[in-house]
């Protein structure tokens, strides 16, 4: 498929998609996040690809939804339009892991983007911030939800509150991110990260993935007993058998995907 706003490719089994809006610092207007949602649904759908890199620019990964696009709009257009939902939340519904590689201003959707992919992999330029509350608007594609439940309400309330930026440094004492690493590896150490995850039994990580994700929408009691559920089903696959048969083999696992 023929893409204007990003970059697709592959990488070993690693799917990689560059958001690739240079002159507005990867602003997320509808036409790039159409294409984000195409591509991810793609690779999602590839055999051959095991786990997806979101990423963009050294100076952007994205810096917000698209304020010129979106400053005529009226409420009832974005009402039944379903404005963001309609575009954005395709990466909530992806089974494969999605890390997202932020390097430069992840802003507004940006990082909100960045926050609905499984996890944040951060380069050490990194600036997160959702600074809506200046254009007169609030973050609206679940920033004060997931900040909340990644970084904690003092810091979500003054993130958005006065839309002051974090730092990477910050952004990892947050627990807003994974890991950093220097700007100049940043694609390198995703794809590895990526990498790791498709080596291993598909259906052990997806499922993996679903019950992390599950902890952020329901009750602890909940949570457990879905992730029970998941856990007992595995003993259905044949990577189960291979997974434990290769540990008391003392052989490395050779992993099928059933
Ligand atoms: N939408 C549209 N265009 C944007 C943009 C955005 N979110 N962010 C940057 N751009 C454009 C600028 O208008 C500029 O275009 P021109 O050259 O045509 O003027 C170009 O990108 C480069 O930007 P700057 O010249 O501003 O670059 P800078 O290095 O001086 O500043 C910045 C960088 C601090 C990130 C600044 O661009 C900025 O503050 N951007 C807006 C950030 C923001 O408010 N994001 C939230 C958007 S609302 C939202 O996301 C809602 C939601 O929750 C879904």
């Amino acid at each position: 498929m023929a893409y204007e706003m990003i970059l697709v490719e592959t990488q070993g089994r690693v799917g990689v998609i560059t958001l690739n809006r240079p002159q507005a610092l990867n602003a997320l207007c509808d036409q790039l996040m159409t294409e984000l949602g195409d591509a991810l649904r793609g690779f999602d759908a590839d055999p051959t690809v095991g786990a997806i890199v979101i990423t963009g620019s050294p100076k952007a990964f994205a810096a917000g939804a698209d304020i010129k696009e979106m400053k005529d709009r009226t409420y009832p257009a974005v009402h039944f339009d379903d404005f963001i939902g309609k575009r954005w939340e395709t990466v909530l519904t992806i089974q494969k892991p999605v890390i997202a590689a932020v390097a430069g201003f992840a802003l507004g959707g940006g990082c909100e983007l960045a926050m609905m992919c499984d996890l944040i992999l951060a380069a050490d330029n990194a600036k997160f911030g959702q600074p809506e509350i200046n254009l007169g608007i609030i973050p609206g594609a679940g920033g004060t939800q997931r900040l909340v439940r990644s970084i904690g309400k003092s810091k979500a309330m003054e993130m958005v509150l006065t839309g002051r930026m974090m730092d990477a440094v910050e952004a990892e004492r947050a627990n807003l991110v994974c890991r950093i690493v220097p700007a100049a590896d940043l694609i390198v150490e995703a794809v590895k990260m990526g990498e790791k995850m498709a080596s291993l039994s598909a259906p052990s990580v997806a499922m993996a993935k679903e019950a992390i994700n599950v902890a952020y929408e329901t009750t602890l009691r909940e949570g457990v007993r879905f992730e029970r559920r998941l856990f007992l089903s595995l003993f259905s696959t044949e990577d189960q058998k291979e997974g434990m048969s290769a540990f008391a083999e003392k052989r490395k696992p050779s992993f099928t995907n059933r």
